[in-house]
């Protein structure tokens, strides 16, 4: 790395029960930067004015700072400017999906297929559509040991009546990269239109989503060094023009008569109401943080990091690597283990005494710990950003023992 880019973190610089802060919980939230941080505080400092409203400098200069941040990501991701739309989060952009887009294929006997191991939020809003729909809810199961999909798995679960293939490029509980070319291409041979969430995937390498050809993406600015509010929705631009608004409302409007309304083309017509302009600014500034850095140092520091911890839980007594366990199998980001004998909620609550964060529980993927059958179907999880060192791992993997030993295992 080319400096310690935790010192660019405010927030890690902190002790937590008396100990340095190991945070470990980048797959639930990444922390900001001073670049983000400052980035955020000069909209609202300098400009600050509405975007898109007003004819005065300062709503100019915000209308530069918002559209341009649009720019910035949409280049970062491989698409077009129009392309690119900003939401919430990525569960916005998947219920945008489900709710606008979804509706136009899916009829009664169709089916939608996800992988079991989804985020709810790319299994629910799917799920509640097939039950109004009359459609059906398909599951591709993952392999156990690996956590990948099997070929076989794709081959029998999507078909002719296959409207829609949604899964998490990088899974959030496996760590794992799914088959995207496979999956996408499956769904094109049977005309069904891909999501891919991308949520998990986008802190983690470069991607180009025309390369990857997928039809919907989504992702959220705050795994990504962003603030939290800000999330993206990528559509291919027809699918985006044929897609229905989600949300009524000013800045989305063409011309509007006592009965009709012209709506104004993506990405505008999805984005009605007043925007959230520093979110918008803050995630500009996190993909200039990113490439300030370099995907190379990025994907090389977190591969070294991701291959000693998982070498390291394998070789500790009573720790058990969920999914694949290989340490040089590519794992983006996230890996999840247990500690036998102990609930995941006493195993983090007990690191924490440590200064040691980490997440426990069923990770938003419930059908994925039910199927995977773990003790107490939860697992703990650590999951990596780009400012965690060598020293935090071996922190972990030396503060583990304790767990046991404080839940009164003698061992
Ligand atoms: C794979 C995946 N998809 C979607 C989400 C939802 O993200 P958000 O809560 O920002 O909407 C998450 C969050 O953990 C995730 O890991």
């Amino acid at each position: 790395m080319p400096h310690k880019i935790a010192d660019d973190f405010p927030v890690l610089n902190q002790t937590v029960n008396g100990n340095r802060l190991v945070y470990l919980d980048s797959g639930a939230t990444s922390m900001r930067p001073v670049a983000v941080l400052q980035a955020i505080d000069d909209f609202y400092k300098k400009e600050g004015a509405n975007p898109h409203r007003g004819l005065y400098d300062l709503a100019q200069r915000s209308t530069e700072a918002y559209d341009g941040s649009r720019a910035v990501v949409a280049k970062f991701i491989g698409a077009d400017y129009e392309e690119t739309i900003f939401t919430r989060n990525a569960s916005e952009s998947l219920n945008m999906i489900a709710y606008c887009y979804a509706p136009l294929v899916l009829t009664k006997g169709s089916n939608i297929v996800i992988p079991i191991s989804e985020h709810h939020s790319n299994l629910v809003p799917w799920q509640v559509l097939c039950k109004s729909h009359g459609a059906e809810l398909r599951y591709l199961y993952v392999d156990k040991s690996t956590g990948a999909i099997p070929d076989s798995e794709i081959a029998a679960k999507i078909d002719k009546n296959t409207k829609i293939v949604a899964f998490a490029h990088v899974s959030n509980v496996l760590g794992v990269m799914f088959p995207l070319e496979k999956l996408v291409a499956a769904a094109k041979a049977v005309g069904a239109i891909t999501v891919a969430d991308v949520a998990q995937s986008v802190p983690h390498m470069k991607l180009d989503l025309h390369a990857l050809d997928v039809d919907f993406a989504a992702f959220s600015g705050h795994k990504m060094y962003g603030p939290m509010g800000i999330g993206v929705l990528y559509g291919k631009r027809k699918l985006l023009e044929e897609m229905p608004p989600f949300l009524y409302g000013g800045d989305m409007i063409e011309d509007v008569r006592e009965q009709e309304t012209d709506f104004l083309p993506p990405p505008s017509k999805f984005e009605a109401g007043t925007q959230n302009g520093g979110g918008a600014v803050g995630i500009a500034a996190a993909v200039n943080y990113i490439e300030s850095i370099g995907w190379d140092a990025i994907e090389k520091h977190e591969k070294a990091l991701m291959t000693r911890l998982i070498a390291g839980l394998n070789a500790l007594p009573n720790v058990t690597v969920i999914g694949n366990n290989d340490p040089d199998a590519r794992r983006y980001g996230v890996a999840a283990f247990n500690i036998d004998g102990v609930h995941p909620h006493d195993a983090a609550t007990i690191l924490n005494d440590y200064g040691i964060a980490i997440r426990a529980g069923k990770h938003c993927a419930h059908p994925l710990l039910s199927y995977l059958d773990v003790e107490f179907k939860a697992c703990c999880r650590a999951s990596l950003g780009i400012y965690n060192t060598e020293e935090d791992i071996e922190k972990l993997l030396a503060t583990i023992p304790e767990v046991r030993r404080r839940m009164n295992f003698v061992d």
